[in-house]
């Protein structure tokens, strides 16, 4: 009797074990790692990528070709301090289209910056002439445009070279 009853306790444990597995629960993490499966290996839409600004490339400019970077129409704003040619554009509500020192855009800002002026008369009138050697400049006038300068270097991007028109160089502009 006793044996009999052992026999049918060990027969009923593999349908005790079959039924565990198969249970509510372990079916809902089975969907749920199906789902998550399907989830992550499932066919995507290509990421497009916003298209960045055309690439700034070192250039050679001369006062007139300068000038069209005043800021207008959307473009760049650049201004050249002692043949150093900046992009400001990041400063456009300084140095843009209706900005406090607008009258830099696209110009030599070396003489206005160094009389902390932005008054017409700083900026190179003869654009086709020699570019301002700044040599009446005093010893306060000079460390001014040197901080300028400095300041500039560290926020903004250098692009260019600043040459006279008739320059050698120009001809590259
Ligand atoms: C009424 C007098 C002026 C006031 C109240 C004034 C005010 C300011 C202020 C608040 C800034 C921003 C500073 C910062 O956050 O970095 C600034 C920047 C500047 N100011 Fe003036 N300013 C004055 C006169 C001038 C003059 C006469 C010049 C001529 C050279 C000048 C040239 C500049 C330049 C070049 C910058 C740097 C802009 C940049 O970060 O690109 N400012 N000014």
């Amino acid at each position: 009797m006793a044996i009999a009853e052992i026999n049918q306790d060990s027969s009923s444990e593999p349908q005790a074990e079959v039924m565990s597995i198969a249970s509510p629960i372990n079916l809902i993490l089975l969907s749920l790692f199906v789902v998550l499966i399907y989830w992550n290996l499932r066919p995507k839409q290509p990421v497009i990528l916003p298209r960045g600004p055309a690439p700034i490339v070192f250039r050679i400019y001369t006062p007139k070709t300068l000038r069209e970077f005043n800021g207008e129409d959307g473009k760049p704003v650049f201004l050249a301090v002692r043949g150093r040619v900046f992009d400001v554009s990041p400063g456009r509500n300084f140095y843009g289209p209706g900005g406090p020192y607008e009258n830099f855009a696209g110009r030599d800002a070396s003489r206005g910056l160094a009389h902390q002026s932005f008054d017409e008369d700083m900026l190179t009138k003869d654009l086709s002439g020699p570019l301002d050697d700044l040599k009446d400049l005093d010893d306060d006038q000079l460390e001014n445009l040197q901080s300028w300068e400095e300041k500039f270097l560290e926020k903004y991007l250098v692009v260019g070279k600043l040459v006279a028109e008739g320059d050698p160089e120009a001809s590259k502009s």
